[in-house]
């Protein structure tokens, strides 16, 4: 479960009060904070795993749909308005002024800095920062549509490794110590069985070599809160510049097969 550190501090006044606290009253706060977000997704702290049916019956509660881009809708109250972007905008500069904090952001920025810390290849840490950014776009399939938004810009391992981590994330491995995140059972429903197309992800993948790429993502990829944990592009900066193609006219203006994606998360105010 993904835990945004600022509003995490403020529910527990501020990082002075936070920080006082001993690891067990920290640990404590950290899953009555869980329970607080489990809650805002329509799930009574201690209620147990929905079953599919409960989930379907969800749907209809909401006004927008949960496949729906973290940037195109907003959880609570009205959106903002965007700063605007430079005109020959960088992948920090959407990491900066487009991916939001509490969404993809801080995941992702997380997710690498374990990576980092772990000892993974320059390869494994770019794929963790930019596995789940897509779901800014939409978060049905966000693999497939990752992996599609960075394959002109990045090496073939890091965009195969982006595309099937959403496939991996349902299938524990005991091997390497991945088990199914508990998130799941409240997201998708106890009894939910991945789409076939998943499935067959699935089988390919287990015979591939390069299976190891996208299962290091998922074992990186990180659902807790850190308070040492990096929250900006910057440490990571050496590793992009030497495995991202940045274009020089900025993502979203170099005519690639994928610049109108960037264009649509540049501009997501744009009606048509
Ligand atoms: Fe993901
Ligand atoms: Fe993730």
């Amino acid at each position: 479960m993904q835990v945004d550190k600022e509003i995490f501090l403020k529910s527990l006044g501020g990082a002075e009060a936070a920080a006082r606290l001993d690891p067990e009253a920290r640990a404590d706060a950290i899953e009555d904070f869980l329970a607080a977000q489990l809650k805002t997704i329509g799930i009574a702290p201690g209620a147990g795993y929905p079953t599919v049916a409960e989930v379907e019956n969800r749907i209809e509660t909401k006004p927008f749909r949960a496949g729906a881009g973290f940037l195109f809708v907003s959880n609570s109250g009205n959106v903002k308005k965007l700063p605007p972007m430079p005109s020959n905008p960088t992948l920090a500069d959407f990491f900066n002024l487009r991916f939001g904090a509490n969404t993809t952001r801080n995941h992702c920025l997380q997710s690498a800095a374990l990576a980092m810390k772990n000892g993974m290849t320059e390869e494994v840490i770019l794929a963790c920062l930019l596995h789940d950014t897509a779901a800014e776009l939409i978060r049905t399939d966000h693999g497939w549509w990752g992996s599609q938004l960075y394959e002109p810009y990045v090496p073939q391992k890091v965009s195969f490794a982006i595309r099937y981590h959403q496939a991996l994330r349902f299938y524990p491995d005991k091997e390497t110590g991945y088990e199914y995140p508990e998130l799941y059972r409240y997201l998708f429903g106890e009894d939910y069985v991945p789409a076939p197309h998943v499935e067959a992800a699935y089988k390919m993948l287990r015979r591939h070599k390069w299976y190891m790429e996208p299962r290091l993502v998922t074992l990186n990829d990180l659902y807790s809160f850190n308070p040492h944990a990096a929250v900006t592009i910057e440490p990571f900066l050496d590793i992009v510049g030497r495995h991202f193609k940045q274009p020089g006219e900025g993502l979203g203006n170099d005519n690639s097969p994928v610049a109108h994606m960037w264009r649509a998360l540049a501009s997501p105010d744009t009606p048509l």
